[in-house]
């Protein structure tokens, strides 16, 4: 007899059964544009249809994805809908500028980024995990992971990157910045009609005050760090910051610059992380023979391996089912780019300034590309799977020349932070986890992620 259990088919939205209308367009896109598409977004391998303001493609084909991305790269900009969102918080930071501002910044930036600096990282990761898991141990009341993992995720960033300098309040940062995404981080509805600039955008409005409070902590951040490296230069951190702040000058990165950065991971650095492990731990919870055996590999390695770097590539159950989130819950649900010229794929026409959705979100819900695409079934991330998964079909870190820089950071922080975790604990569901998938940048719980936790 077949004793395999049934698959977990964890919430979204189901596919439209028709496209919306213009109008209704405007007011899923404001509440929650995973809610939008209809089922040619999911059955397609490209589709191309007029928007509310220009033409819309959704590039789920992975050979079209490749194409946009590193092939034809070049006749690609950063689309026009998502810089009215994004340039208005993060300037010119990595994340949103081009040409050469970007090319500087991103150069300047790759010695962080190396493998041999990130897995430097791996004893802070795990120093940080334990100090802040210490809470589960007293645990009465149900703790919202979602809202755990953003504090973890965030001291992580600041432990590592910035060697703990920060002119930062944890929770009152971490409250600027969720009234920032849920302000300012979703398509105002005058933006997607592209209505002139000086009409005033309720979600700047909103955002104005938050986003203030980070201009603010950036710039103490900073004066913070010259003060010391006016006093001891010779002990100051050599981190991120010092970095950033050495490549500023003639060549290099402008103060401005400087500054768009520090945001900009603060915000790209913590986030997604944080979201991609409570996904994964909500997951396991509601999938507990995947957890059984997640625990029970996380039990063997750990106990053996004192050195938390090498848990990365000696758990690839646990990695599959992170990757098996990521799949399902892509953190950044959509990659956005646009034609500067007209374009042509194996006969499938893309018209100059048409917004090019690769959505990891369609993408990885393709009716063609996986089989039970709807379900959590890490094991097909387990290996021998996992080489049959085409580059172009998974794409949660983006692909080509703007792949994020963070990725091997996030993926190391992730798999150290859930050895920690599942090690010692056990989070169960309870009848208030109820979350339901929202688009505001980041792939976010609505309703939290509420979780019993006890001692494993
Ligand atoms: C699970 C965690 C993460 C996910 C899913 C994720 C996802 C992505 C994606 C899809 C892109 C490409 C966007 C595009 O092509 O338009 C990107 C870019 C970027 N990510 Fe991440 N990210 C994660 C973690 C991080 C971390 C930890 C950092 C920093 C420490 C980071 C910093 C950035 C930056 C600065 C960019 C812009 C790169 C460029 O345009 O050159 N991300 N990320």
């Amino acid at each position: 007899m077949d004793t395999k259990p049934v698959p977990f088919v964890p919430p979204a939205p189901k596919p439209r059964a028709r496209p919306a209308s213009k109008l209704a367009t405007i007011a899923i896109v404001y509440r929650n544009s995973l809610e939008l598409w209809a089922e040619p977004a999911y059955n397609e391998p490209w589709i191309l249809f007029p928007g509310v303001s220009s033409a819309i493609v959704v590039a789920n084909d992975p050979g079209l994805v490749r194409h946009v991305l590193v092939d034809n790269a070049a006749n690609y900009r950063l689309a026009t809908g998502r810089q009215l969102i994004l340039r208005p918080i993060l300037r010119d930071g990595l994340l949103t500028s081009e040409g050469d501002v970007w090319k500087r910044s991103r150069k300047a930036m790759a010695p962080v980024f190396t493998p041999r600096h990130i897995q430097g990282f791996a004893p802070k990761m795990h120093e940080r995990t334990v100090k802040f898991a210490a809470r589960y141990e007293r645990a009465e009341e149900p703790a919202d992971i979602a809202k755990d993992m953003t504090m973890l995720t965030f001291d992580i960033l600041v432990e590592t990157l910035f060697s703990g300098e920060v002119a930062i309040e944890p929770e009152v940062f971490l409250d600027h910045v969720e009234r920032l995404l849920e302000t300012m981080g979703r398509m105002d509805p005058l933006d997607l009609l592209r209505a002139p600039q000086w009409l005033p955008r309720i979600t700047h409005l909103r955002g104005r005050r938050p986003l203030a409070h980070l201009r603010k902590i950036v710039a103490e951040t900073i004066a913070l760090r010259e003060k010391r490296l006016r006093a001891d230069p010779g002990n100051a951190p050599r981190d991120f910051l010092a970095l950033l702040l050495e490549a500023e000058g003639p060549g290099g990165l402008t103060r401005a610059e400087v500054e768009d950065n520090l945001i900009t991971f603060f915000g790209a650095g913590h986030e997604t992380t944080a979201r991609a492990l409570g996904w994964t731990i909500y997951l396991l919870a509601k999938a507990p023979w995947e957890r059984e055996r997640v625990e029970a590999e996380i039990d063997r390695v750990v106990a053996r391996e004192p050195d938390p770097l090498k848990w990365v590539d000696a758990m690839p159950f646990t990695r599959a089912a992170l990757e098996e989130a990521l799949r399902l819950y892509p953190p950044a649900p959509a990659i956005n780019r646009e034609p500067i010229e007209d374009d042509v794929y194996g006969g499938f026409f893309l018209p100059k300034g048409a917004q090019v959705f690769v959505m990891p979100w369609t993408i990885h819900r393709n009716r063609r590309l996986w089989e039970e695409p709807d379900a959590f079934l890490p094991e097909r991330f387990h290996p021998g799977n996992r080489e049959k998964i085409d580059r172009y079909q998974y794409l949660p870190f983006g692909a080509g020349a703007r792949i994020c820089i963070g990725a091997s950071f996030a993926m190391q922080e992730a798999m150290i932070a859930l050895g920690v975790l599942l090690s010692r604990f056990r989070f169960d569901a309870i009848a208030a986890t109820q979350p339901w998938p929202v688009q505001r940048l980041t792939t976010q719980p609505r309703g939290g992620l509420p979780m019993r936790i006890s001692r494993r």
